[in-house]
């Protein structure tokens, strides 16, 4: 029987490459640009399967133009707001995603956004490479104290709780907003609050979380921004469009909002040129569960994926 034809986006994992090629007909994207609505339409006509990442966008009017041959997406990612999974549905093709596997890599993406907004890491890497460093005194660069703060968490997934695990190491008293409240083993001390605004009032740090859906676009606005207690540090490890990023530079400017953390923008790649001129925003590129550990764990879970629907079985992680 002939194997099913396979395209992977973007240059995964050497792992990955070799075990896709051991059980499918692959054909790899090594130029690693982003698959373009041309690419993935002819693709949906020359393959069985596409393993994507978050850089390639099934819109509806992509999906409304797809061949009937492509059976299943096996996103490498957690996040699938890149996909429009109604209209992927509504053509039979079945989608999955590559949760728990990125937690940890992205909790601790979180903290070194965090740490490093509140301890002014941009300002005092950049004094010190550019040999700029001429003076100490004790009022020199004075940060906000992690241990034992109070810190927000926005969506207490697997991230959120993998966040507060590592957040317990600092003594921080763990407060989250989530759909619903979790049970005592998972939330492990941590308080719920049943609406964001009164998690806000107590989030001298705040960690976003959760997923980007219509409901949580521009979650942090100028209102919300607004509610933290002054001073307040803001993370974002999840995805840009969580927040209102021209009324985040009003909270900085007016100091409401001390520092940011931010792995994520509306804009991606190329994140939003405004934050520059900000020393109290420290920024990465959408890094958070760039470790070799949890690619190689990414792409073995998208594989898993695959291996499942093609073998007749139900995916473990159908959407
Ligand atoms: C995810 O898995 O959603 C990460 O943001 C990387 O794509």
């Amino acid at each position: 029987m002939s194997r099913p034809r396979l395209w992977i986006t973007r240059r995964l994992s050497d792992a990955t490459l070799e075990r896709a090629a051991r059980n499918y007909e692959v054909v790899i994207n090594h130029e690693d640009e982003p698959g373009t609505a041309d690419q993935l339409i002819a693709a949906s006509a020359e393959f069985d399967a596409i393993i994507p990442c978050h850089s390639e966008h099934f819109s509806a009017e992509v999906v409304a133009q797809f061949s009937d041959r492509l059976k299943i997406v096996a996103n490498h990612s957690v996040g699938v707001d890149h996909c429009d999974l109604p209209a992927l549905k509504a053509r039979g093709i079945v989608v999955t995603n590559t949760p728990d596997v990125l937690s940890d890599a992205t909790a601790e993406l979180a903290m070194l956004l965090m740490l490093g907004a509140a301890r002014n890491a941009v300002a005092g890497d950049r004094i010190v490479r550019t040999g700029a460093w001429d003076s100490w005194s004790p009022a020199f660069m004075v940060g906000k104290q992690v241990t034992g703060a109070r810190l927000g968490i926005v969506g207490m997934g697997r991230v959120g709780q993998a966040f507060a695990a590592k957040a317990r190491g600092f003594d921080m008293e763990i407060h989250y907003y989530n759909r619903s409240e979790l049970p005592a083993d998972r939330a492990q001390g941590a308080q719920y609050h049943a609406n964001i605004d009164s998690l806000l009032g107590v989030a001298d740090f705040l960690s976003l979380h959760c997923p980007a859906t219509p409901e949580t676009t521009n979650l942090m606005n100028a209102e919300r921004f607004a509610r933290l207690p002054a001073g307040a540090v803001v993370v974002n490890t999840a995805r840009g469009a969580l927040v209102d990023e021209a009324a985040l530079c009003v909270a900085l400017d007016s100091g409401h909002v001390a520092a940011a953390g931010l792995d994520c923008f509306q804009v991606e790649p190329g994140g939003n040129p405004a934050f520059a001129q900000y020393d109290s925003v420290f920024m990465l590129p959408h890094i958070g569960s760039a470790t070799r550990k949890t690619r190689d764990a990414m792409g073995f879970r998208a594989l898993d994926n695959l291996d499942a629907f093609f073998a007749g079985r139900t995916p473990g992680d159908l959407l």
